[in-house]
C-alpha cells in the first residue's frame, strides 16, 4: 500500500516502515584462510617495503565488524618526497628507455596476475572494505584486470592517437583515490599512467588500503623495475603533500567534490596536469513506456549497489506521473527482499557502509530528509548486532528543492520525483550542480536518443544502469568533475602532445 500523497513540504507525520524480508536462506560464507593480513603494513617505495620516516602507523578496521584488521604506514611529507624520488628515478632510467611494447608486456603480466589471485583480492576487498563479495568478486577485480588488459594494448599504439605529432609520458603522477572501490579505482588510474610511460605515486584511502598494498605485490611479481609504482598510505595530509610536491607533473584525483576544488586551487599557479573525478546526483528517469520490472532492477542497481557508495549512483528517480504509484509500490517490495548483512556472506546484496564516519553522515542527512518531508519508507530487514550497517530506503514525493534531492549522500538511499512531460523529465534531470551519469528507461529508441541528448551527464545508459567498461570513457560536467577517464580519451590526461 502507499501513503497517500500531500503536495505540501510538511515534514513527514509516519514512517513506513516494511514487515521485512520472508525467504530464508542458509548463509553462505566465503573462506578467508586465502588472504594473509599483515598486523602491520609499511609504504611501498622504490620497489621495496619500507618503514615510515614519520614512524607512525594508523588502524584500518573491518567495517563488518567495527574491529581493527591491521595497522598502515603514515606517510608524512619526507616519505612523500622519497616515494616521488623514486618515481622520478625510475622514470628517467630503465622505465622511461622502456619500450612501449615491453611496458604492454608487463602490464598485460598485472592483469594475467590479477585474475589468477582474483580470489585473494576479492576476499581483502570484502574484508577491508565492507562491499559484499558477490560484487568484489564479480565486479570489482574482474573489471580491474580489464583496466590492465585494455591498457596494455594502448602501450605500444600511442602514436596512432595523435599522428604526425610527438606523444610523450608526462612525468611523475600523484594518484589519489577514494573507498567506494579501491582495487578498481588503483587500476583505473595506474593502467593509463602506465601504458603511456609515465611513473607513479599512488595513495589509497585511509579506510581502504590493503588492495592497494597486495597490488604492489603483484608489480614486483611481474618485473616492474622498481621506482615505477609507489604506494603510499595515510589521509587527507598525505594526499596534500603530494598536490603540492614541487617534482610531481600530474595530479589524477577521485574522490568528494570539496577535495576536488581544493586541489584544483592549490596546484592553481603550477603547471601540474590535472584531471578530477567527483560526485554525483545522478538522475534516473523512467517513462509509463518502460518494461517497468526491469526498470525497477536497474533502479535497484543504480542506488543499492555497493551500499549507494557510487559516484554514479542513480539517486534521484524521475518517474512519469501515471506509473508512480506502482513504481513505488514495486520498488517498495523489491527494497523489502535486499539482504543486508555479513559481506562475506555470498547471498547479501548490500554489506557495510565504509566507516562509521560515512554511517553518520548518511544517518544525518536521512534525519535532515525526514525533516524537510517526503514519503519514507524503509527496509526492516535485520541488521547486524556489530558493525556498520543501513537499511535501504527511499523518499518518495519530494521535490526538486529538498536537501535529499541536491547533495550527494553515498549511501542506500533513493528521492522519487515525478514528471509529465519529456521536457520536464530533461529540466529535472539536469537541475543539480552535477552531471555524472544519468539513466533511461523508455522502449522507443527515438525518443531514448533525443533525451540522451539532452541531459549533462558524462554517461548516460538506457534501459540499464551501472555499466563499465575500460574502453569507454568516464566523468562528469559541472561539479562532477574534470577531463575523461577510460577509453582512448583517457589516455590524453597522462600524455604530452607537441
Ligand atoms: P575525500 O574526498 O576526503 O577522500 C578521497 C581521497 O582524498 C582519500 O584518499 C583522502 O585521503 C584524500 N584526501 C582527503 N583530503 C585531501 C586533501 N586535502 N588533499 C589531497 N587528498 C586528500 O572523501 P571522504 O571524506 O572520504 O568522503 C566524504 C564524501 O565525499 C562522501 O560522503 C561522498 O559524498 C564523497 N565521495 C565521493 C567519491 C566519488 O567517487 N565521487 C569518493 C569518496 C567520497
Ligand atoms: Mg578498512
Amino acid at each position: 500500500m502507499i501513503k497517500k500523497i500531500s503536495k505540501s513540504k510538511k515534514p513527514i507525520k509516519a514512517e513506513k516502515k516494511s514487515k521485512g524480508f520472508k525467504i530464508d536462506y542458509s548463509p553462505s560464507l566465503e573462506g578467508t584462510s586465502i588472504v594473509t593480513i599483515k598486523p602491520r603494513n609499511e609504504l611501498f617505495i622504490g620497489g621495496k617495503f619500507v618503514a615510515p620516516k614519520s614512524n607512525k602507523y594508523f588502524d584500518t578496521v573491518n567495517p563488518a565488524t567495527g574491529e581493527k584488521i591491521s595497522e598502515l604506514a603514515l606517510a608524512n611529507k619526507d616519505d612523500v618526497d622519497s616515494a616521488v624520488k623514486a618515481a622520478r628515478h625510475a622514470y628517467n632510467g630503465e622505465w622511461g628507455k622502456m619500450s612501449g611494447k615491453d611496458r604492454g608486456r608487463l602490464l598485460f603480466r598485472v592483469a594475467r596476475i590479477l585474475q589468477e589471485r582474483a580470489r585473494e583480492f576479492a576476499v581483502l576487498e570484502t574484508l577491508d572494505g565492507g562491499k559484499p563479495i558477490k560484487e568484489s568478486r564479480d565486479v570489482d577485480v574482474p573489471l580491474a584486470a580489464q583496466h590492465f588488459f585494455y591498457h596494455a594494448g594502448w602501450a605500444d599504439k600511442l602514436d596512432y592517437l595523435a599522428p604526425n605529432k610527438k606523444v610523450s609520458p608526462v612525468g611523475v603522477c600523484g594518484q589519489i583515490i577514494p573507498w567506494n572501490f579501491p582495487l578498481l579505482m588503483a587500476a583505473w588510474k595506474l593502467a593509463p599512467a602506465l601504458a603511456c610511460g609515465n611513473t607513479v605515486v599512488l595513495k589509497p584511502a585511509e579506510t581502504t588500503s590493503l588492495t592497494a598494498l597486495l597490488l604492489a605485490d603483484v608489480f614486483n611479481e611481474a618485473g616492474f623495475p622498481a621506482g615505477v609504482v609507489n604506494i603510499i598510505t595515510g589521509a587527507g595530509e598525505t594526499g596534500a603533500a603530494l598536490v603540492n610536491h614541487p617534482d610531481v607533473n600530474k595530479i589524477a584525483f577521485t574522490g568528494s567534490t570539496d577535495v576536488g576544488k581544493l586541489i584544483a586551487k592549490s596546484i592553481a599557479h603550477s603547471n601540474k596536469k590535472l584531471s578530477l573525478e567527483l560526485g554525483g546526483k545522478s538522475a534516473n528517469i523512467i517513462f509509463a513506456d518502460a518494461a517497468i520490472d526491469q526498470a525497477i532492477e536497474g533502479v535497484v542497481n543504480g542506488i543499492y549497489f555497493n551500499q549507494g557508495h557510487v559516484c554514479c549512483a542513480g539517486s534521484r528517480l524521475l518517474v512519469e506521473e501515471s506509473i508512480v504509484d506502482e513504481v513505488v509500490k514495486k520498488l517498495q517490495r523489491r527494497l523489502d527482499m535486499i539482504r543486508v548483512g555479513n559481506p562475506l556472506d555470498k547471498n547479501t546484496d548490500l554489506g557495510a557502509i565504509n566507516s562509521l564516519e560515512q554511517l553518520n553522515k548518511i544517518k544525518e542527512l536521512v534525519d535532515l530528509g525526514k525533516k524537510e518531508g517526503g514519503d519514507f519508507y524503509q527496509s526492516s530487514s535485520p541488521l547486524p548486532k556489530k558493525g556498520y550497517y543501513f537499511a535501504p530506503c527511499m523518499f518518495s514525493n519530494v521535490t526538486s528543492a529538498h536537501t535529499l534531492n541536491r547533495i550527494e549522500i553515498f549511501g542506500p538511499v533513493l528521492t522519487i520525483q515525478t514528471f509529465r512531460t519529456p521536457d520536464e523529465a530533461i529540466t529535472k534531470a539536469n537541475d543539480s550542480r552535477y552531471g555524472l551519469a544519468a539513466g533511461i528507461w523508455s522502449e522507443k529508441g527515438s525518443k531514448n536518443l533525443k533525451i540522451a541528448g539532452a541531459l549533462k551527464a558524462g554517461v548516460v545508459w538506457v534501459n540499464t544502469y551501472n555499466k563499465f567498461d575500460a574502453a569507454s570513457p568516464f566523468g562528469g560536467f559541472a561539479e562532477s568533475g574534470w577531463g575523461r577517464e577510460g577509453g582512448r580519451h583517457g589516455l590524453f590526461s597522462y600524455l604530452k602532445i607537441d
